[in-house]
């Protein structure tokens, strides 16, 4: 069976994408420092599988790569960090970190992994292009892959999030170029899922109604996402994985249906059976994207994938999750 290495696999995708494919047989190799994600009871059941090890190391370390060995047949880089409060709190480590894990990546996989014929997948963002609606006014919605790489406005600490992102994928396109080696890009939109962390929209919409908040705030209500379960996001990014069709290539990875973050809220409150009184509909966050709604017509016809969750059904074994798992202290 292939062996599979999961950078940031202790994440929320990560985690998701290592139990999806320990499950079909493959050799699992994880690495994380456990900066952000949790060493909690699912991490502990997935790595009790005898095809899943794991590793903690910090990969902004060149000599992390170095001792990770080599002999992947497969690379899902998903290292990075994640939750958009932290793009704001420490924008330079979001760059720093970003930048730096790429970089050593690709030298590593291109001098030390030794498989021919094995596969690097980076995991882009749809931020990566946001800015372009907001500096141009002109972004095509459904959204397809070939659109500009946008950073609005540098001075914004959420653009390190976008800006490591867009440069990793110029990083990524022309090192496979150069040295000659399967890689594919991936730009999920919006996944959302049980053990993703509590600093999304979802989770924190979770956490205001079990405190009763009143009145209730609501930030950004006309903004729009869509939301793509974690089963169908790691099934799409397999997918993109393990097709020959995608080598080289940039897929968006998201859902068709676009949804008001007020009416994401307002299925939430139907799922928990509460509902406040009084709504205080705020501004979105300075650098937030109004709509975004992704073309996902690449993917499906180079791969077949489409999304088949729809948002009550994943909303609900979501909702679940976060009921029975309660933000820990000091976690973002
Ligand atoms: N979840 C989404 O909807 C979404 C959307 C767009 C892009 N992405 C991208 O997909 C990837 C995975 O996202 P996620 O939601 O699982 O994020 P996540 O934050 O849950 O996972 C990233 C993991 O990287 C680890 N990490 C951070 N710094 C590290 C370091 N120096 N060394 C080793 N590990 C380190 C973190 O501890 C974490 O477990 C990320 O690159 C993210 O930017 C995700």
């Amino acid at each position: 069976m292939k062996n599979v290495l999961i950078t940031g696999g202790a994440g929320f995708v990560g985690y998701h994408l290592a139990k999806r494919l320990a499950g079909q047989g493959y050799n699992v190799y994880i690495v994380d420092n456990f900066f952000r994600s949790q060493d909690d009871a699912d991490f502990a059941a997935l790595k009790s599988l005898p095809n899943v090890w794991t590793m903690e190391r910090d990969l902004t370390k060149e000599s992390s790569w170095d001792e990770l060995g080599g002999g992947f047949d497969h690379v899902y880089h998903l290292v990075g960090i994640n939750g958009t409060q932290l793009f704001y709190d420490m924008p330079h480590e979001v760059l720093r970190i970003g930048v730096s894990t790429i970089l050593h990546g690709l030298e590593w996989f291109r001098t030390k992994n030794g498989v021919p014929g094995a596969k690097i997948l980076f995991t882009s963002s749809n931020e990566a292009y946001g800015d372009a609606l907001k500096s141009f006014n002109q972004l095509p919605l459904p959204t397809p892959e070939d659109v500009p790489l946008v950073i609005g406005d540098p001075y914004n600490p959420r653009s390190s999030y976008s800006a490591q992102k867009l440069i990793g994928e110029l990083f990524f396109i022309h090192y496979a170029k150069a040295y000659n080696f399967r890689m594919s890009i991936v730009r999920p939109h919006n996944f959302y899922g049980p053990r993703a962390g509590w600093g999304h929209v979802i989770p924190e919409v979770v956490e205001r109604i079990a405190a009763r908040v009143e009145p209730f705030p609501i930030f950004g209500a006309d903004d729009t996402r869509s939301f793509c379960y974690i089963d169908d996001a790691v099934e799409a990014i397999q997918a993109v994985m393990e097709s020959e069709k995608t080598d080289g290539g940039t897929y968006h990875i998201g859902t068709t249906e676009e949804t008001k973050i007020q009416d994401l809220i307002e299925k939430i409150f139907t799922a928990t059976h509460w509902r406040p009184a009084t709504l205080d509909i705020k501004n979105s966050p300075e650098g937030s994207v109004k709509r975004r709604l992704a073309d996902v017509s690449k993917i499906k016809r180079d791969t077949g994938w489409e999304a088949k969750t729809n948002l009550e059904e994943g909303l609900t074994k979501t909702i679940e999750w976060y009921l029975m798992h309660p933000k820990p202290a000091a976690k973002k």
